[in-house]
């Protein structure tokens, strides 16, 4: 890759992208990042912090082809974080490669799921159209095949923490998670140099856990007891649904404890370990992190 290459990331009002940024910045010149955003006039704050950095900021929305056009000339290298808005992100993601491709864009990495060819998560659907989209397109491209985020967990830990108990229906399905600063990093090592074109990397973390282990862990952080309850599908789904939680994040989870409890996101290849030159975050780490911070806040605020 010539010193001049130019990098560019897309979503990175967003965590995984301001990692994957913060990454680059340990292993090329500002000048070489190119940071997109869906539109940097609404989030002037993060664009002009990449401008202090000396990061050129451009408009790319994944919905709007006519901010595409714009973004991508000059571009040798494109890093396609896959956007949160389930369901439209077939055509969202065709778009961008196609105005990668039309640019002349060299590389396309594409943030996928964890084996996406086979995954039974129905998340999965969207990520294998993208994918077919790519070897369509006829632009050289690696597939990063994300596993979990461990901080996904930590979503569910509040109320968990407030009733001591955490439901699922995940049964003893293992999941390899990594922290998202893993994944960040090996978008941001495949992005700044080597040859991936052509590559498929399954990434996940080195060690896995069943969601009765998440819950010792939270138990062994907060000090206060905690168990699992696992529960069908179905009954799971009732459950979230009568605590309130919004339709497509109901089926997120109802869907990703099935899948897990059919090993959809197990992986033990070491992939991402290698990728990254170091052993992924353990899910300890981040869960205990997460806990601590927690607890500090409730003291911070009179609520031990
Ligand atoms: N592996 C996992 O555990 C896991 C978990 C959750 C999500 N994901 C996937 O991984 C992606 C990155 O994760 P994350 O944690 O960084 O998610 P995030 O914090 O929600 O960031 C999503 C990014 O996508 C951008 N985006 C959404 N629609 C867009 C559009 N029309 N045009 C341009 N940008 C758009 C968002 O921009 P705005 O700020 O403008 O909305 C944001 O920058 C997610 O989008 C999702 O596809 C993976």
């Amino acid at each position: 890759m010539p010193v001049t290459s130019r990098l560019f990331i897309t979503g990175t009002t967003g965590q995984l992208g301001s990692h994957v940024i913060d990454a680059l910045l340990e292993m090329v010149p500002a000048s070489a990042i190119v940071a997109g955003m869906r539109d940097p006039a609404r989030d002037e704050e993060a664009a002009n912090a990449f401008r202090k950095k000396g990061i050129e900021v451009r408009a790319a929305d994944y919905s709007r082809p006519e901010t595409l056009a714009g973004a991508f000339p000059g571009v040798d290298r494109l890093l396609l974080i896959s956007s949160s808005e389930n369901g439209r992100r077939k055509v969202q993601h065709r778009n961008v490669i196609s105005a990668a491709k039309d640019a002349g864009v060299g590389l396309i990495a594409y943030t996928s799921i964890l084996h996406a060819d086979t995954s039974p998560l129905f998340l999965a659907e969207e990520h294998r159209d993208t994918e077919a989209a790519l070897a369509e397109a006829g632009v050289p491209f690696v597939l990063l095949r994300n596993g979990w985020y461990t901080e996904v967990y930590t979503w569910r830990l509040p109320l968990a923490l407030k009733h001591g108990v955490l439901m699922g229906a995940a049964d003893n399905g293992r999941i390899s998670s990594a922290a998202r600063a893993d994944y960040a990093r090996a978008a941001a090592t495949v992005l700044a140099g080597g040859d991936h074109a052509g590559r498929i990397y399954e990434l996940a973390g080195d060690a896995s856990f069943t969601l009765a282990e998440l819950v010792a862990v939270v138990a062994a952080a907060s000090g206060k007891p905690m168990t699992y309850q696992n529960m069908t599908p179905e009954a799971f789904r009732s459950a979230l649904l009568d605590a309130g939680l919004p339709e497509m994040v109901v089926r997120i989870l109802s869907d990703t404890d099935a899948g897990v409890e059919k090993g959809a996101l197990f992986d033990d290849g070491g992939a991402l370990a290698r990728l990254i030159g170091r052993p992924t975050t353990p899910f300890q780490t981040t869960i205990t992190g997460f806990v601590h911070s927690q607890q500090s806040v409730g003291e911070a605020s009179g609520h031990a």
